[in-house]
């Protein structure tokens, strides 16, 4: 039961970053010099995936275009002798990777993105990557997570806990027994009021799902927001078989929201050498 697909749902509307996203997938947005999906997509290569399936709706056509060959760029980039641009355009896909499209014709939510996925992914469990989560760490947290499903053989999402205002953004986690980092998952609730919270501990866009959670999706049925939401579908799978939550270990940036877009670019960019200085001088006077 190796995890070799993963799916990526990229067909949202991304209204926070209107007009930015009107002709552009919020996933194409940049954080320093590398689109958000490229950094989900180089995730999930160093996690062992072997089949990436994006799940595109209407105007992703830049989406395709970046994981496609742009052979014109190369033989520019070439003739200029760029190399290092040019290794940089070339390793976007690695010859192994094997990509497949699918399309959600209207955004009816993340559970409907995902069971759109279905009948490439098939009989197998699968992971799932929400590009608009930026996470830095050592280990890759899909591999990370790979690894604690090779031991617990159940569905996963990552966890990370939050602040206790904030649980009406997230997919909330009602936690049983934790043993290392891992929390039995009990219920989850998607975006509750802080009042209705059960506890703080909120979902993260990784996942790895046993191929059951299809026949919940299937049932197409609304939830918050009037979506297709995936932890409806995660909380009738419960029912039938155990959920597990991963705390990660490494650093989250909530790139579908501006603030957290803005932090992730600065943290990322900071890391740079060729940047840092220049870059911490240009905070200091716009600061003040
Ligand atoms: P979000 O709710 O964060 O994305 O979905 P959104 O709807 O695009 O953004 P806002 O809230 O309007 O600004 C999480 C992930 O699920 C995908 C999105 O592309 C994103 O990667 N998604 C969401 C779909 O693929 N289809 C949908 O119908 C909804």
């Amino acid at each position: 039961m190796k995890i070799k697909k993963a799916v990526f749902p990229v067909a949202g509307l991304g209204t926070r970053f209107l007009p930015a996203t009107k002709a552009m997938p919020k996933e194409m947005l940049p954080v320093v010099d590398k689109p958000l999906i490229q950094y989900a997509v180089e995730e999930a290569l160093a996690s062992g995936i072997e089949q990436i399936i994006f799940v595109t709706g209407s105007g992703k056509s830049a989406l395709e275009d970046h994981f496609d060959t742009n052979r014109e760029l190369e033989r520019i980039l070439k003739e200029k002798q760029k190399d290092t641009l040019l290794r940089s355009v070339q390793s976007i896909v690695p010859e192994s990777l094997n990509i497949v499209y699918t399309r959600q014709s209207k955004p009816l939510g993340l559970g409907h993105a995902i069971w759109c996925a279905r009948d490439i992914v098939g009989d197998e469990p699968f992971a799932v990557l929400l590009a608009d989560d930026l996470l830095q760490s050592e280990v890759p947290p899909l591999y990370q997570m790979i690894n604690e499903f090779d031991r617990l053989r159940s569905s996963m999402v990552a966890a990370m806990e939050v602040p206790s205002e904030e649980t009406h953004k997230y997919g909330i986690i009602d936690p049983g027994l934790e043993i290392g980092g891992t929390v039995q998952v009990v219920n989850m609730i998607e975006k509750p009021s802080p009042k209705e919270a059960p506890s703080n501990l909120a979902v993260i866009g990784r996942y790895i799902l046993t191929p059951r959670i299809f026949k919940h999706l299937e049932r197409h049925q609304k939830g918050a927001g009037d979506e297709i939401q995936l932890t409806d579908a995660m909380s009738a799978l419960l029912a039938e078989q155990p959920i597990f939550g991963y705390k990660f270990k490494g650093k989250r940036y909530d790139c579908g929201d501006k603030v957290g877009f803005q932090v992730a670019n600065m943290a990322f960019a900071l890391e740079r050498p060729e940047m840092r200085e220049e870059l911490i001088e240009n905070l200091r006077d716009l600061v003040g």
